[in-house]
């Protein structure tokens, strides 16, 4: 039997959690940082860095009390350490680093996109077994990719977004409107009470079997819908007017950016399925924007259709949080695979996609 204290500390969210055998989730402690980053309308990394530094202590004390289990008690220390914030990874991982070490027990650095990916499995041992070959996605803030996995620990990323992820566009078209941050949830909500044709924003398709992501030409078509264009130079009147954001229009440009942002997701995955070397038993899905509640509506249908079981994570595991990772280090654990001391935090993606 395992019990492992994770931490997470990768963006904006100082998380901590006691996680028993890789799926039993004792605690799982979350300190977001919304509220100090609202008013600049994303992460500042500085800012986030010193967050960490003041939480990550209590987090850790909390989630160890509220899973009654003692230092002592813990036979691994896991922590995210890529890809994310390099400032705020470095707090998280300093940490874990010094309870591993003053405990005597191995230390396990765990990718945080392969963890959003395993987030399904929380609370749920008997689908593990069942769920491989799968494929997944990762939707968030920061990633917008889809990978081929043999086990939990086996990802190779089959594409990813050239330039915004979605969770980021979901951010951004939220401030267009003037909504505030993160605009995710809020534009989930909004689209409920929208008409999801009133306008036609791009679905970005790039090449004819491409498996890539791009955001930013919707954010655009967005940004120009609402705030006008001004007349070409030779074609007088062919502009248009900035919008009235009245309360019908909003929730339709709500719908409307979702119907294309959620509609190249979509239009990848089956794209993916197709390029597959084998039938996928499982879709593992991950991140923040796996929150939505039509994009999780979509899925179950894609899964249904295609005989494929689809592992969406609790509400509560879909955002950053600790769990995630404490589980996923559960299968090095058990294999006996750690760290040493010299676990290095890793900013980018580039070296967590091969197998
Ligand atoms: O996974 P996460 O907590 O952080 C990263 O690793 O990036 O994802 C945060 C992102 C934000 O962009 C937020 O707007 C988005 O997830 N998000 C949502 C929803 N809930 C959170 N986007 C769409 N619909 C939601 N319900
Ligand atoms: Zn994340």
């Amino acid at each position: 039997m395992s019990v492992i204290l994770g931490i997470e500390s990768s963006c904006d969210e100082t998380a901590a959690a006691v996680v028993v055998n890789g799926f039993d989730v004792r605690s799982s402690v979350v300190s977001s940082q919304h509220d100090l980053h609202a008013e600049y309308g994303g992460v500042v990394p500085e800012i986030a860095s010193r967050a960490h530094v003041e939480r990550i202590l209590p987090v850790v004390r909390r989630a160890l009390a509220d899973a009654g289990v003692a230092y002592g008690d813990l036979d691994a220390v896991a922590v995210g350490h890529r890809p994310g914030l390099i400032g705020s990874l470095l707090v998280g991982l300093a940490g874990a680093k010094a309870l591993a070490w003053s405990l005597g027990v191995p230390l396990i650095g765990v990718d945080h996109v392969h963890a959003h990916l395993y987030a399904g499995f929380l609370g749920e041992p008997e689908a593990i077994g069942s769920s491989f070959p799968a494929i997944g996605l990762v939707v968030s803030g920061g990633h917008t990719a889809i990978y081929r996995l043999e086990d939990p620990l086996a990802v190779v990323r089959m594409g990813t977004t050239i330039d915004d992820a979605i969770g980021e566009a979901y951010d951004k078209v939220a401030s267009i409107l003037g909504l505030g941050h993160p605009g995710g949830p809020l534009l989930d909500r909004l689209a409920q009470n929208g008409d999801p044709r009133a306008f036609e924003f791009p679905i970005s398709r790039l090449g004819r079997d491409s498996l890539d992501f791009s955001f930013s030409g919707l954010k655009t078509s967005v940004l120009y819908t609402v705030r006008g264009t001004p007349d070409a130079p030779d074609r007088p009147g062919s502009g248009t007017p900035p919008l009235d954001l009245s309360e019908t229009v909003v929730p339709n440009i709500a719908a409307s950016f979702q119907r294309a942002a959620v509609g190249a997701v979509m239009l990848k995955l089956v794209r993916a399925i197709a390029a597959f070397p084998a039938q996928p038993r499982s879709l593992l899905v991950g991140g923040g924007v796996s929150a939505n509640s039509f994009l999780r509506s979509e899925l179950l249908r894609f899964g249904a259709e295609r005989n494929l079981l689809v592992k969406l994570p609790r509400m509560a595991f879909c955002i950053d949080n600790a769990a995630m990772i404490a589980g996923l280090a559960h299968h090095r654990w058990v294999i006996g695979d750690a760290d040493d001391l010299s676990l290095a935090a890793v900013p980018t993606t580039m070296c967590a996609d091969s197998l």
